[in-house]
């Protein structure tokens, strides 16, 4: 592990990819809503939570194995949509893809992510039904639809739907650096590029990635990210869950009454996020809903967990307080940002290690095993 070791913790990575990227794509990756207050605590919320050490437990041997929805994964964390990735490094969603098979772990594309529904499943292989999810945005429940056949046609297994958007919250980083989406190079976008050359050199290589899955499905207009995603109504969601007969996952609650709503209608997980504070500003850190949700949905029903992961310490945090399953959103993207594949590697390996030795500290042998007994009692 050592000799690909191209940082030793999540704060170089982020001190790598503000050196390497355009301010305006590092400010697109790390910015969030209004005061970025909930991004600032769903961290925060990780640093009060502390875990009990204990000795003489039997460590010798420790597994980082972790079943979700009937799939056995090598690690308990995998990789959340995020849009545009290619931005970052012009093979994101390709090296993300090949991390899904070669680490066994979930990676999910996005609906606003720049490669097709089919090419993500065809570079999953014959991994595509276990590690290849797909991440739905409804912006008409046509087009949606349309974009649920092909991922049905391309093998995908696991779909997940996104509801936490109904709008795109104002984020100031991007408007005051005028990222749009589309992609569009005004004078000071390219000041900000000639500033970063090896980042622009690559970019005028490969192109500037956009957001093609809409282009393919519906009537092929373009994305407008401005556009309302209200289509996704109880209505629409009942339709999807008939429509679609595997893994139906719906992503962004934060409500143990959503929650429950939710299990009424038959979806098989959900998961506990507040889009990593790029939504609502005022929302709460993500973590402090999850032992409400885990609590109302009994201890069996499907949960995943992501918002403010930069540790596998927050990892193990996550599935003590009652996530199956942790997946992780700006650590990969400040990962593949300082050293593209090789950081994305790193940052697999690092987290694995983290969450190994902490497993050792804690007297625990599998992170099949952690509980709510793992947490000190004042900080649960
Ligand atoms: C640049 C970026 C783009 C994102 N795009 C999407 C998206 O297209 N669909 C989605 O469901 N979530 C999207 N998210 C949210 C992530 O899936 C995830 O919920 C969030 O990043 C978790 O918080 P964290 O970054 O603090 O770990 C995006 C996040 C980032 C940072």
């Amino acid at each position: 592990m050592t000799n690909r070791l191209v940082f030793a913790s999540m704060n170089d990575a982020v001190l790598q990819a503000k050196r390497h990227l355009p301010h305006m794509v590092f400010d697109f990756i790390e910015g969030a809503a209004g005061l970025e207050t909930a991004a600032g605590e769903n961290k925060a919320a990780f640093a009060n939570i502390k875990l009990q050490p204990r000795i003489l437990q039997d460590v010798a041997t420790r597994s980082l194995n972790k079943n979700l929805l009937g799939e056995s994964y090598a690690l308990p964390f995998g990789i959340s949509p995020m849009g545009m990735c290619n931005l970052i490094h012009p093979r994101a969603d390709r090296l993300i893809a090949d991390a899904g098979c070669k680490r066994n772990i979930p990676v999910c594309l996005s609906t606003a992510g720049s490669t097709s529904i089919e090419g993500f499943s065809h570079w999953a292989g014959d991994n595509a039904e276990r590690t290849a999810w797909f991440q739905l945005y409804v912006q008409t429940p046509e087009i949606a639809m349309d974009m649920v056949e092909r991922a049905e046609k391309s093998g995908y297994h696991t779909l997940v739907l996104t509801l936490d958007v109904p709008q795109v919250s104002r984020r100031v980083r991007d408007i005051r650096n005028g990222f749009e989406i589309p992609f569009r190079i005004g004078p000071r976008q390219f000041i900000d590029f000639a500033m970063h050359p090896t980042w622009s050199i690559s970019r005028l290589l490969n192109g500037i990635p956009r957001p093609i899955n809409f282009e393919l499905s519906g009537d092929g207009k373009p994305f407008d990210r401005n556009a309302q995603r209200t289509g996704a109504d109880l209505e629409f969601l009942r339709q999807l869950r008939e429509r679609w007969k595997c893994n139906l996952i719906i992503k962004g609650v934060m409500s143990a009454d959503d929650a429950l709503l939710l299990q009424s209608e038959g979806v098989d997980g959900i998961w506990v996020s507040n889009h990593g504070g790029r939504q609502l500003d005022a929302a709460p850190p993500a973590i402090s809903a999850l032992p409400k949700i885990r609590t109302a949905l009994g201890p069996d029903y499907p949960i995943i967990f992501d918002s403010g992961i930069r540790s596998g310490e927050d990892v193990i945090k996550a599935i003590a307080l009652g996530a199956d399953f942790v997946m992780l959103g700006r650590a990969i993207l400040f990962a593949l940002g300082a050293k593209g594949a090789r950081g994305l590697d790193c940052l697999i390996d690092n987290f694995s290690a983290d969450i190994n030795t902490v497993l050792a500290q804690i007297g625990c042998a599998s992170v099949e095993e952690l509980d709510a007994s793992i947490l000190v009692r004042s900080a649960k």
